[in-house]
Protein backbone atom coordinates (compact mmCIF):
# COMPACT_ATOMS: atom_id res chain seq x y z
CA UNK A 1 0.00 0.00 0.00
CA UNK A 2 2.80 2.51 1.01
CA UNK A 3 4.43 1.79 -2.63
CA UNK A 4 1.22 1.93 -4.18
CA UNK A 5 0.79 5.58 -2.61
CA UNK A 6 4.73 6.33 -3.39
CA UNK A 7 3.63 6.38 -7.25
CA UNK A 8 0.85 8.04 -7.07
CA UNK A 9 -1.96 6.00 -7.10
CA UNK A 10 -5.56 6.75 -5.34
CA UNK A 11 -5.91 4.63 -1.78
CA UNK A 12 -8.80 2.40 -3.38
CA UNK A 13 -6.53 1.34 -6.21
CA UNK A 14 -3.94 -0.98 -7.08
CA UNK A 15 -2.48 -3.98 -5.94
CA UNK A 16 0.72 -6.30 -5.73
CA UNK A 17 3.13 -8.99 -5.51
CA UNK A 18 6.53 -9.68 -4.44
CA UNK A 19 8.57 -11.67 -7.15
CA UNK A 20 11.84 -13.51 -7.75
CA UNK A 21 12.92 -10.43 -9.45
CA UNK A 22 13.01 -7.42 -11.91
CA UNK A 23 12.07 -9.98 -14.38
CA UNK A 24 9.57 -11.39 -13.36
CA UNK A 25 7.64 -9.00 -11.64
CA UNK A 26 7.78 -7.59 -15.81
CA UNK A 27 7.15 -11.47 -16.96
CA UNK A 28 3.60 -10.44 -14.90
CA UNK A 29 3.04 -7.26 -16.40
CA UNK A 30 2.54 -8.34 -19.76
CA UNK A 31 0.79 -11.11 -18.45
CA UNK A 32 -2.19 -9.08 -16.67
CA UNK A 33 -2.18 -6.38 -19.66
CA UNK A 34 -2.87 -9.56 -21.83
CA UNK A 35 -5.47 -10.98 -19.66
CA UNK A 36 -6.81 -7.44 -19.14
CA UNK A 37 -7.53 -6.61 -22.90
CA UNK A 38 -7.83 -10.88 -23.88
CA UNK A 39 -9.21 -12.45 -20.31
CA UNK A 40 -10.50 -15.68 -22.54
CA UNK A 41 -6.57 -16.51 -23.14
CA UNK A 42 -6.34 -17.79 -19.32
CA UNK A 43 -8.53 -21.19 -20.71
CA UNK A 44 -7.96 -20.94 -24.82
CA UNK A 45 -4.62 -19.71 -24.96
CA UNK A 46 -3.05 -17.78 -27.40
CA UNK A 47 -4.85 -19.33 -30.53
CA UNK A 48 -8.21 -18.04 -29.44
CA UNK A 49 -6.37 -14.17 -29.91
CA UNK A 50 -5.31 -12.05 -32.70
CA UNK A 51 -1.46 -11.75 -33.36
CA UNK A 52 -0.96 -8.98 -30.41
CA UNK A 53 2.60 -6.54 -30.26
CA UNK A 54 3.99 -4.94 -27.96
CA UNK A 55 6.34 -1.82 -27.70
CA UNK A 56 9.72 -1.15 -26.11
CA UNK A 57 13.05 1.10 -26.01
CA UNK A 58 15.90 0.03 -28.45
CA UNK A 59 17.85 0.39 -24.50
CA UNK A 60 15.46 -2.23 -23.12
CA UNK A 61 16.31 -4.71 -20.67
CA UNK A 62 16.74 -8.25 -22.53
CA UNK A 63 13.35 -9.34 -20.35
CA UNK A 64 11.12 -7.58 -22.29
CA UNK A 65 12.11 -10.21 -25.35
CA UNK A 66 12.41 -12.88 -23.16
CA UNK A 67 8.96 -12.72 -21.76
CA UNK A 68 7.22 -12.50 -25.69
CA UNK A 69 9.17 -15.92 -25.52
CA UNK A 70 7.84 -17.44 -22.65
CA UNK A 71 3.99 -16.08 -23.01
CA UNK A 72 3.58 -17.32 -26.43
CA UNK A 73 3.60 -13.67 -28.22
CA UNK A 74 7.02 -14.31 -29.92
CA UNK A 75 9.91 -12.49 -29.77
CA UNK A 76 9.23 -10.87 -33.32
CA UNK A 77 6.26 -9.42 -32.20
CA UNK A 78 8.23 -7.39 -30.14
CA UNK A 79 8.59 -3.57 -31.43
CA UNK A 80 11.70 -2.08 -30.69
CA UNK A 81 10.68 1.80 -30.49
CA UNK A 82 13.73 4.05 -31.69
CA UNK A 83 15.28 6.28 -28.71
CA UNK A 84 17.17 9.77 -29.18
CA UNK A 85 20.71 10.02 -28.20
CA UNK A 86 20.21 9.81 -25.02
CA UNK A 87 18.34 6.54 -24.98
CA UNK A 88 14.67 8.04 -24.51
CA UNK A 89 11.65 6.71 -26.61
CA UNK A 90 11.27 8.98 -29.33
CA UNK A 91 6.88 9.66 -28.75
CA UNK A 92 6.52 10.16 -32.41
CA UNK A 93 8.93 6.96 -33.34
CA UNK A 94 6.03 5.41 -31.18
CA UNK A 95 3.44 6.44 -32.77
CA UNK A 96 4.59 5.79 -36.42
CA UNK A 97 5.65 2.03 -34.93
CA UNK A 98 1.94 1.60 -33.58
CA UNK A 99 0.76 2.82 -36.96
CA UNK A 100 3.47 -0.06 -39.01
CA UNK A 101 2.31 -2.68 -36.56
CA UNK A 102 -1.41 -2.12 -37.38
CA UNK A 103 -1.08 -2.03 -40.89
CA UNK A 104 0.89 -5.27 -40.57
CA UNK A 105 -2.46 -6.68 -39.36
CA UNK A 106 -0.69 -7.14 -35.69
CA UNK A 107 -2.43 -5.23 -32.52
CA UNK A 108 -0.74 -3.27 -30.01
CA UNK A 109 -1.58 -4.42 -26.67
CA UNK A 110 1.50 -3.36 -24.56
CA UNK A 111 3.84 -0.25 -24.43
CA UNK A 112 6.45 -0.28 -21.40
CA UNK A 113 8.56 2.49 -20.80
CA UNK A 114 11.48 3.18 -18.34
CA UNK A 115 12.92 5.28 -15.41
CA UNK A 116 15.88 4.37 -15.56
CA UNK A 117 17.35 2.48 -18.36
CA UNK A 118 19.64 -0.31 -17.81
CA UNK A 119 22.77 0.93 -19.84
CA UNK A 120 22.39 4.94 -19.47
CA UNK A 121 19.99 5.40 -16.94
CA UNK A 122 17.35 7.64 -19.04
CA UNK A 123 14.21 8.36 -18.02
CA UNK A 124 11.17 7.86 -21.08
CA UNK A 125 9.17 10.80 -21.39
CA UNK A 126 6.22 9.30 -19.50
CA UNK A 127 3.67 11.86 -19.68
CA UNK A 128 4.22 11.69 -23.69
CA UNK A 129 4.12 7.82 -23.57
CA UNK A 130 1.19 7.95 -21.29
CA UNK A 131 -0.89 10.34 -23.87
CA UNK A 132 -0.34 7.96 -26.58
CA UNK A 133 -0.99 4.53 -24.83
CA UNK A 134 -4.33 6.54 -23.77
CA UNK A 135 -5.40 7.24 -27.48
CA UNK A 136 -4.56 4.34 -28.83
CA UNK A 137 -5.97 2.07 -25.26
CA UNK A 138 -2.70 0.02 -24.57
CA UNK A 139 -1.76 -0.73 -21.21
CA UNK A 140 0.96 1.33 -19.99
CA UNK A 141 3.68 -0.26 -18.05
CA UNK A 142 6.68 1.50 -16.44
CA UNK A 143 9.83 -0.33 -15.45
CA UNK A 144 11.48 1.68 -12.58
CA UNK A 145 13.31 -1.47 -11.53
CA UNK A 146 15.71 0.98 -9.46
CA UNK A 147 12.98 3.25 -8.24
CA UNK A 148 14.20 5.01 -5.42
CA UNK A 149 13.19 7.64 -2.82
CA UNK A 150 14.02 11.15 -3.55
CA UNK A 151 14.88 13.22 -0.88
CA UNK A 152 13.63 16.28 -1.80
CA UNK A 153 15.61 18.97 0.38
CA UNK A 154 18.57 17.33 -0.34
CA UNK A 155 18.02 16.94 -3.97
CA UNK A 156 20.75 17.81 -6.22
CA UNK A 157 19.57 20.66 -8.17
CA UNK A 158 20.49 18.60 -11.90
CA UNK A 159 17.79 15.78 -10.56
CA UNK A 160 14.90 18.24 -10.79
CA UNK A 161 14.39 17.51 -14.60
CA UNK A 162 13.92 13.89 -13.87
CA UNK A 163 11.61 14.65 -10.93
CA UNK A 164 9.00 16.18 -13.41
CA UNK A 165 9.00 13.30 -15.74
CA UNK A 166 8.81 11.02 -12.32
CA UNK A 167 5.71 12.58 -11.49
CA UNK A 168 3.82 10.65 -14.11
CA UNK A 169 4.32 7.60 -13.35
CA UNK A 170 1.40 7.15 -11.53
CA UNK A 171 -0.48 7.30 -15.29
CA UNK A 172 1.09 3.85 -15.58
CA UNK A 173 -1.56 0.41 -15.57
CA UNK A 174 2.05 -1.63 -13.95
CA UNK A 175 4.70 -0.56 -12.20
CA UNK A 176 8.03 -2.90 -11.95
CA UNK A 177 9.75 -1.96 -8.75
CA UNK A 178 12.85 -3.30 -7.36
CA UNK A 179 14.12 -2.81 -4.21
CA UNK A 180 17.33 -4.67 -4.53
CA UNK A 181 18.58 -2.45 -6.47
CA UNK A 182 19.39 1.09 -5.33
CA UNK A 183 17.69 0.77 -2.13
CA UNK A 184 20.30 -2.18 -1.37
CA UNK A 185 17.80 -4.42 -0.05
CA UNK A 186 19.47 -8.17 0.14
CA UNK A 187 18.53 -10.10 -3.29
CA UNK A 188 15.87 -11.05 -4.36
CA UNK A 189 13.49 -8.47 -3.58
CA UNK A 190 10.99 -6.99 -6.94
CA UNK A 191 7.64 -5.75 -7.03
CA UNK A 192 5.10 -5.59 -9.30
CA UNK A 193 2.40 -2.82 -8.62
CA UNK A 194 -0.93 -3.25 -10.66
CA UNK A 195 -3.12 -0.10 -10.68
CA UNK A 196 -6.37 -2.22 -11.53
CA UNK A 197 -7.62 -3.56 -8.25
CA UNK A 198 -8.68 -7.38 -8.36
CA UNK A 199 -6.70 -8.19 -12.15
CA UNK A 200 -3.96 -10.34 -10.71
CA UNK A 201 -6.31 -12.44 -8.88
CA UNK A 202 -8.33 -12.90 -11.86
CA UNK A 203 -5.93 -13.07 -14.07
CA UNK A 204 -3.68 -16.03 -11.93
CA UNK A 205 -5.96 -17.83 -9.38
CA UNK A 206 -7.10 -21.20 -10.22
CA UNK A 207 -8.84 -21.87 -6.42
CA UNK A 208 -6.83 -24.76 -5.60
CA UNK A 209 -9.17 -26.25 -2.28
CA UNK A 210 -6.28 -27.52 -0.85
CA UNK A 211 -4.90 -24.54 0.00
CA UNK A 212 -7.03 -21.32 -0.86
CA UNK A 213 -10.41 -22.58 1.37
CA UNK A 214 -11.97 -19.00 1.74
CA UNK A 215 -13.68 -20.72 4.73
CA UNK A 216 -10.72 -20.08 7.04
CA UNK A 217 -11.08 -18.01 10.24
CA UNK A 218 -9.48 -14.46 9.19
CA UNK A 219 -9.34 -12.21 6.19
CA UNK A 220 -9.03 -14.20 3.61
CA UNK A 221 -7.39 -11.09 1.62
CA UNK A 222 -4.32 -11.55 3.14
CA UNK A 223 -3.67 -14.97 1.14
CA UNK A 224 -1.86 -13.65 -1.76
CA UNK A 225 -0.74 -17.12 -3.12
CA UNK A 226 -3.34 -17.65 -5.28
CA UNK A 227 -2.21 -14.14 -7.00
CA UNK A 228 1.41 -15.76 -7.82
CA UNK A 229 2.00 -17.59 -10.71
CA UNK A 230 4.02 -20.02 -7.78
CA UNK A 231 3.17 -22.01 -5.57
CA UNK A 232 5.91 -21.81 -2.58
CA UNK A 233 7.66 -18.46 -1.90
CA UNK A 234 10.06 -16.53 -0.47
CA UNK A 235 8.78 -13.71 1.91
CA UNK A 236 10.33 -10.96 0.07
CA UNK A 237 9.06 -7.82 1.19
CA UNK A 238 10.41 -8.89 5.30
CA UNK A 239 13.90 -7.59 4.31
CA UNK A 240 12.40 -4.02 2.98
CA UNK A 241 10.08 -3.98 5.97
CA UNK A 242 12.43 -4.29 8.48
CA UNK A 243 15.38 -1.97 6.38
CA UNK A 244 12.24 0.40 6.14
CA UNK A 245 11.68 0.25 9.87
CA UNK A 246 15.30 0.89 10.62
CA UNK A 247 16.46 3.18 7.79
CA UNK A 248 13.01 5.14 7.31
CA UNK A 249 12.48 7.15 3.89
CA UNK A 250 14.71 9.38 4.64
CA UNK A 251 17.29 7.02 5.25
CA UNK A 252 16.63 5.65 1.70
CA UNK A 253 16.40 9.06 0.44
CA UNK A 254 19.97 9.91 1.60
CA UNK A 255 21.75 6.74 0.61
CA UNK A 256 20.46 6.84 -2.98
CA UNK A 257 21.59 10.80 -2.92
CA UNK A 258 24.72 9.92 -1.98
CA UNK A 259 25.00 7.50 -5.34
CA UNK A 260 23.83 10.28 -7.38
CA UNK A 261 26.61 12.75 -5.70
CA UNK A 262 29.41 9.89 -6.72
CA UNK A 263 28.01 9.46 -10.38
CA UNK A 264 28.12 13.55 -10.23
CA UNK A 265 31.81 13.49 -8.73
CA UNK A 266 32.76 10.69 -11.57
CA UNK A 267 31.28 12.38 -14.22
CA UNK A 268 33.21 15.68 -13.26
CA UNK A 269 36.24 13.66 -12.86
CA UNK A 270 35.85 12.11 -16.20
CA UNK A 271 35.71 15.28 -17.71
CA UNK A 272 38.51 17.01 -16.42
CA UNK A 273 40.85 14.06 -17.17
CA UNK A 274 41.93 13.92 -20.66
CA UNK A 275 42.68 9.75 -20.67
CA UNK A 276 38.65 9.56 -20.67
CA UNK A 277 35.82 10.39 -23.22
CA UNK A 278 32.25 10.39 -21.90
CA UNK A 279 29.84 8.14 -24.16
CA UNK A 280 27.37 11.54 -24.00
CA UNK A 281 27.93 14.94 -22.66
CA UNK A 282 24.88 15.61 -21.10
CA UNK A 283 24.94 15.18 -17.02
CA UNK A 284 23.92 11.77 -15.72
CA UNK A 285 20.11 11.10 -14.62
CA UNK A 286 20.92 8.24 -12.29
CA UNK A 287 23.98 6.54 -10.89
CA UNK A 288 25.18 5.17 -14.42
CA UNK A 289 27.77 6.84 -15.82
CA UNK A 290 29.34 5.85 -19.20
CA UNK A 291 32.58 6.43 -20.99
CA UNK A 292 35.78 5.46 -22.70
CA UNK A 293 39.10 4.69 -21.66
CA UNK A 294 41.43 6.10 -24.11
CA UNK A 295 45.13 4.50 -23.84
CA UNK A 296 47.67 6.50 -25.19
CA UNK A 297 48.31 4.82 -28.27
CA UNK A 298 44.81 5.59 -29.27
CA UNK A 299 44.98 9.03 -28.11
CA UNK A 300 46.11 10.95 -31.54
CA UNK A 301 43.94 8.84 -33.66
CA UNK A 302 41.06 10.71 -35.77
CA UNK A 303 37.63 9.11 -35.64
CA UNK A 304 36.63 6.77 -37.22
CA UNK A 305 36.40 2.77 -37.90
CA UNK A 306 40.30 1.99 -37.48
CA UNK A 307 40.07 3.57 -33.64
CA UNK A 308 36.90 2.27 -33.08
CA UNK A 309 37.87 -0.73 -33.96
CA UNK A 310 40.80 -1.17 -31.60
CA UNK A 311 38.92 0.66 -28.92
CA UNK A 312 36.49 -1.74 -28.72
CA UNK A 313 39.27 -4.10 -27.45
CA UNK A 314 40.54 -1.52 -24.88
CA UNK A 315 37.14 -2.47 -21.94
CA UNK A 316 37.25 -6.12 -22.07
CA UNK A 317 40.98 -6.53 -22.01
CA UNK A 318 41.09 -3.60 -18.85
CA UNK A 319 38.35 -5.95 -17.31
CA UNK A 320 40.17 -9.29 -17.97
CA UNK A 321 42.98 -7.26 -16.50
CA UNK A 322 40.79 -5.97 -13.33
CA UNK A 323 39.50 -9.74 -12.58
CA UNK A 324 42.89 -11.16 -12.50
CA UNK A 325 44.34 -8.20 -10.28
CA UNK A 326 40.99 -8.78 -8.18
CA UNK A 327 41.48 -5.04 -7.54
CA UNK A 328 38.40 -3.30 -8.74
CA UNK A 329 35.49 -4.59 -11.21
CA UNK A 330 32.84 -3.06 -13.58
CA UNK A 331 31.31 -3.75 -16.22
CA UNK A 332 31.57 -2.82 -20.16
CA UNK A 333 28.79 -3.61 -23.07
CA UNK A 334 28.77 -1.85 -26.46
CA UNK A 335 25.01 -0.63 -27.47
CA UNK A 336 24.35 0.75 -31.29
CA UNK A 337 27.08 2.19 -33.04
CA UNK A 338 28.62 2.62 -29.84
CA UNK A 339 31.91 0.16 -29.23
CA UNK A 340 32.19 -1.41 -26.21
CA UNK A 341 32.60 1.38 -23.04
CA UNK A 342 32.44 0.89 -19.31
CA UNK A 343 29.34 1.85 -17.39
CA UNK A 344 29.79 2.64 -12.98
CA UNK A 345 26.72 2.15 -11.35
CA UNK A 346 27.09 3.27 -7.90
CA UNK A 347 24.35 1.52 -5.68
CA UNK A 348 26.83 1.12 -2.71
CA UNK A 349 25.96 3.91 -0.43
CA UNK A 350 29.74 3.41 1.01
CA UNK A 351 31.31 4.21 -2.04
CA UNK A 352 33.55 7.16 -1.21
CA UNK A 353 35.36 9.84 -3.79
CA UNK A 354 38.83 7.91 -3.31
CA UNK A 355 36.78 5.05 -4.71
CA UNK A 356 36.30 6.91 -7.38
CA UNK A 357 39.77 8.17 -7.88
CA UNK A 358 41.04 4.85 -7.02
CA UNK A 359 39.01 3.16 -9.94
CA UNK A 360 40.02 5.78 -12.18
CA UNK A 361 43.92 5.63 -11.25
CA UNK A 362 43.81 2.01 -11.58
CA UNK A 363 42.03 2.12 -15.00
CA UNK A 364 44.76 3.79 -16.51
CA UNK A 365 47.51 1.82 -14.80
CA UNK A 366 46.02 -1.45 -16.17
CA UNK A 367 45.67 0.17 -19.82
CA UNK A 368 48.98 2.07 -19.80
CA UNK A 369 50.23 -0.43 -22.42
CA UNK A 370 47.30 -1.08 -24.38
C1 LIG B 1 17.88 -4.87 -13.27
C2 LIG B 1 16.83 -4.49 -14.23
C3 LIG B 1 15.90 -5.44 -14.67
C4 LIG B 1 15.95 -6.91 -14.28
O1 LIG B 1 15.78 -7.10 -12.93
P1 LIG B 1 16.22 -8.49 -12.22
O2 LIG B 1 15.78 -8.31 -10.83
O3 LIG B 1 17.69 -8.60 -12.38
O4 LIG B 1 15.49 -9.58 -12.92
C5 LIG B 1 14.91 -5.01 -15.54
N1 LIG B 1 14.82 -3.72 -15.93
C6 LIG B 1 15.70 -2.79 -15.51
C7 LIG B 1 15.52 -1.36 -15.95
C8 LIG B 1 16.75 -3.13 -14.66
O5 LIG B 1 17.62 -2.19 -14.26
C1 LIG C 1 11.06 -2.12 -20.35
O1 LIG C 1 12.11 -1.43 -20.96
C2 LIG C 1 13.23 -1.28 -20.16
C3 LIG C 1 14.27 -0.46 -20.90
O2 LIG C 1 13.70 0.52 -21.69
C4 LIG C 1 13.75 -2.63 -19.75
O3 LIG C 1 14.81 -2.49 -18.87
C5 LIG C 1 12.68 -3.47 -19.15
O4 LIG C 1 13.11 -4.76 -18.91
C6 LIG C 1 11.46 -3.52 -20.01
N1 LIG C 1 10.42 -4.26 -19.33
C7 LIG C 1 9.42 -4.86 -19.96
C8 LIG C 1 8.43 -5.59 -19.16
O5 LIG C 1 9.28 -4.80 -21.15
Amino acid sequence: KKMRSIVGWADDEGDGLFCPGGTISNLYSILLARYHFYPEVKTRGMGALPRLAMFTSEHSHYSVKKSAAVLGIGTENVVVVKCDERGKIIPAALETSIATAKEKGLVPFYVNATAGTTVYGAFDPLNAIADICHSHTLWMHVDVSVFFFLCLPQLCATYFCFLFIFCFIFRACSVTWNPHKMMGVPLQCSAILVKKRGLLQECNKLGAQYLFQTDKPYDVSYDTGDKSIQCGRHVDVFKLWLMWKAKGSDGFGSQVNKCLENAEYLYDQLQKRTEFELVFKNKPEHSNVCFWYIPPSLRSLPPGSDRDRRLHQVAPRIKGRMMEKGSVLIGYQPLGTKVNFFRCVFSNPATQQEDIDFLLDEMCKLGADL
